[in-house]
């Protein structure tokens, strides 16, 4: 095996740290979507599961618990980007036939369609941090009160329409990340692919399906 700088600019190693930043990520995104599942708790003496669990979040460890998951995800995001650039570039480099040419095969339609909905999911992020962490995209956000944010912002059509579609992009990034990173991680036997399939469609259909649920419950008027 590669050490040192060697490993990093090799592409297993670029694809070791894609693997692992991915499950970081997924992680996140899994453990997110749980929480907010709490938006389905009814409220007590007036106050709502997902307001104490924002207010939890932002004191945990005396209010750095909350920096150190900041840092963590935007190192593993950057991290998981510079990879997917670098294994991008080296791809490009090392194609032997001009772009005219060549010829799509299943394998380099999954590796665009990352490329395409990672940039969507990007763009998502950023406007989600805005929508529900900084409060500047719609009026009447109010710092601390987490349950009023989400339901008033989906009670605005296009921004429930926004948060479905990006979704959809997650699903399948998700979906494909999922079944690329086991095989990175060694599961490449045709004997899994069953398996490989299976998690990662299960994994995917929990995560999405919650996550589009918030929305769709705020304009069938099931949560408000
Ligand atoms: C419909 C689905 C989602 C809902 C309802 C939701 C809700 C929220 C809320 C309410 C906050 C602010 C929490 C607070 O200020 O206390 C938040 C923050 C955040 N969400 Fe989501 N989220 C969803 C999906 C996602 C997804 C799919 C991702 C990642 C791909 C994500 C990434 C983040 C990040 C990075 C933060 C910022 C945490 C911070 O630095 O404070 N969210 N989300």
């Amino acid at each position: 095996m590669q050490t040192g700088a060697g490993f990093f600019g090799s592409s297993i190693g670029k694809k070791i740290v894609m693997a692992i930043t991915g499950i970081m990520l997924i992680g996140f995104v899994v453990v997110h979507m749980i929480g907010n599942l709490q938006l389905y708790l009814p409220a007590h003496d007036g106050v709502y599961a997902l307001d104490t669990y924002g207010e939890f979040l932002r004191t945990l460890l005396h209010g750095s618990g909350i920096w150190i998951a900041r840092a963590s995800l935007l190192a593993a995001a950057g991290l998981h980007v510079w990879a997917a650039v670098g294994l991008t570039l080296m791809n490009r480099a090392a194609r032997p036939i001009g772009y005219q040419q060549q010829q799509y095969d299943a394998s380099t339609f999954g590796s665009r369609w990352m490329r395409v909905s990672g940039v969507v999911v990007l763009a998502f992020i950023i406007f989600h941090l805005l929508h529900l962490t900084i409060g500047n995209i719609l009026p009447g956000f109010e710092h601390g009160k987490v349950f009023h944010n989400v339901v008033t912002g989906f009670q605005v059509p296009w921004v429930s329409a926004f948060y479905i579609i990006a979704m959809v992009a997650l699903s399948t990034h998700i979906h494909h990340g999922i079944w690329s990173m086991l095989q990175t991680l060694g599961l490449s036997h045709p004997r899994y692919n069953g398996l490989r399939n299976g998690l990662a469609t299960l994994l995917t259909i929990v995560v999405i399906g919650g996550n589009i649920s918030f929305p769709i419950a705020v304009l069938t008027g099931f949560v408000r």
